[in-house]
């Protein structure tokens, strides 16, 4: 459906409406430039704690709390009401170092009622099950099975969930969100999630920017309503409100609509986090100058990457450095398109900048393909709701509440090919691990309908050098293969893998999967 038709649905549904709502805001028609940008508080630890039960040792525990807030989108607009963590969204910032685990006490004190349209016909967001339902995921984490907020866990307000993440694993730019099934699209909207930082001496050694020059982006894009409300768009079906996505023409960078940020002329390490429900970021900058990319979702680069035009999908992090050495006095605007997000203004002010940008980083050591002991072909597919009316992403063709199909053994490898056969990118996340982009393939989308055989109509094109390192989400292009290769390692149990545009995610694009034991074989 074209966003058009959408919109022309949404102009009919507003008459069914029982709520009188503001007209849309057009965030063009704001003054630019007149907020500073926010940085997350840095999360604070209540002390340290055994786990509850557990033979875990004593560490820091923290006390996190989800519920409604107001808070200042744009200087001209009045106060916006959203959810958040700990009192603000994006919520606060977890500090962590690699091999020092913590616990976090995740407590629902959201109200009862949604502020958005729940859809009662998505799996797991029945009419029965309560409107404000919450669960905590770390994206990116390897975490226990029991820790790491599996959707149907979720719990409602004045109930809590303690969960344990080790952080056995190398330095990152992991990020938390909520994922309780059939809603998550509408409470990550609501706003939260937050930024988990995990750090090593690897990466110390390497004397990249720090303190107040390594700040972190987390940009989303929202539909506001000219009292400065969020507004999430409904299909205009009466009492099917889900939509296939989300856009909104109001780009938030750390929460707020056009913020500005002062910098020294010198390097500084920006941490992006594309936290939007289905909207694709371009980001480039007004004088041309390249990002030098360091990192990916899970990790360092071998090397440091020039790229001019820096594509992030919903749920991928970039570790970026910026050198401002030689713009001072100047204004920088960072852009997405057509749109604008934020400036940079450069102070004037000579400065001495003792961080490096080394030219190796991290090596980041291929997995061979004769290391995978299977290879799982998967397909993305697009479907009509039994209703007729709207579609359901899938994968491999099967519901969320199917038998179990995608099982690795732990400390296995595996290759998955993701056979995408619509016309869209999709953004396929695994939960627990982190993995290897082998390639991607053009494939003929006729023969493949016929025949179920895939005929080939390029050559493998090898992942991008900005995403030759160490990954948790991949872009899964339309009509074509993309092949990733993965060691299930940390955890047996069941987790899940999704496409992480939440409205896809929300409707049937989420598959459990086990990690087995390793087999015991007897004589
Ligand atoms: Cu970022 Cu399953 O999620
Ligand atoms: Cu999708």
């Amino acid at each position: 459906m074209s966003l058009l038709t959408r919109r022309t649905f949404l102009a009919g549904a507003a008459a069914l409406s029982l709520r009188a709502e503001a007209p849309a805001l057009v965030p063009d028609k704001l003054t630019k430039f007149v907020d500073p940008l926010p940085i997350p508080a840095v999360a604070k630890s209540a002390g340290l704690r055994t786990m509850a039960g557990g033979d875990t040792p004593r560490v820091p525990y923290y006390r996190i709390g989800m519920s409604e807030i107001e808070t200042k989108i744009h200087r001209d607009l009045p106060a916006t009401r959203m959810w958040g963590y700990a009192g603000s969204s994006p919520g606060p910032t977890f500090e962590t170092r690699s091999g020092e685990g913590l616990q976090v006490e995740w407590v629902n004190n959201l109200p009862t009622r949604h502020m958005f349209e729940v859809d009662h016909n998505l799996h797991g967001a029945e009419a029965d099950k309560p409107d404000a339902r919450a669960i905590v995921h770390v994206h990116g984490a390897k975490a226990p099975p029991d820790s790491d907020g599996y959707p149907e866990d979720w719990y409602v307000p004045g109930k809590s969930a303690t969960y344990y993440y080790p952080n056995q694993q190398e330095a990152a730019t992991l990020w938390y969100h909520d994922h309780a099934m059939g809603i998550t699209r509408l409470n990550i909207y609501a706003g939260l999630f937050g930024m988990f930082i995990v750090r090593d001496n690897v990466e110390d050694a390497l004397h990249l920017p720090k303190g107040r020059y390594e700040i972190p982006l987390i940009i989303c894009d929202r539909s506001l309503r000219q009292d400065g409300q969020l507004d999430y768009m409904v299909s205009g079906i009466p009492g099917a409100p889900w939509v296939p996505e989300a856009p909104g023409e109001a780009i938030l960078v750390n929460g707020k609509l056009f913020p500005y940020l002062d910098v020294e002329p010198r390097k500084y390490r920006f941490r992006v986090l594309n936290g939007s429900n289905s909207r694709f970021f371009h980001l480039s900058l007004s004088n041309d100058q390249p990002f030098m990319q360091i990192g990916t979702d899970q990790g360092l680069l071998p090397e440091p990457v020039s790229v001019k035009n820096m594509m992030i999908a919903p749920g991928e992090r970039v570790d970026l450095v910026l050198d401002f050495a030689s713009y001072a006095g100047s204004q920088i605007v960072m852009n997405s398109d057509s749109f604008v997000l934020m400036q940079f203004r450069v102070g004037s002010e000579r400065v001495t900048d003792t961080s490096s940008l080394p030219r190796k980083l991290r090596p980041v050591p291929k997995t061979l393909e004769s290391a995978a002991v299977k290879t799982r072909r998967l397909r993305i597919i697009e479907d009509k709701m039994p209703n007729g009316d709207s579609m359901m992403m899938m994968l491999d063709g099967k519901h969320w509440d199917m038998p179990v199909t995608e099982n690795p053994v732990i400390d296995t490898t595996e290759i998955w090919e993701f056979v995408n056969t619509t016309e869209d990118s999709h953004p396929i996340h695994l939960h627990l691990v982190r993995f290897q982009i082998l390639d991607r393939r053009a494939f003929d989308e006729l023969t493949y309908y016929r025949t179920g055989q895939l005929r080939y109509t390029s050559n493998p094109e090898p992942p991008e050098p900005f995403e030759a390192g160490w990954k948790d989400t991949v872009r899964a292009h339309s009509l074509m293969v993309t092949r990733i290769i993965v060691r299930f390692e940390g955890y047996v149990g069941r987790y899940v893998w999704h496409c992480h545009l939440l409205e896809h995610e929300d409707n049937e694009m989420m598959r459990p999967y086990d990690v087995l034991p390793r087999q015991v074989t007897t004589k």
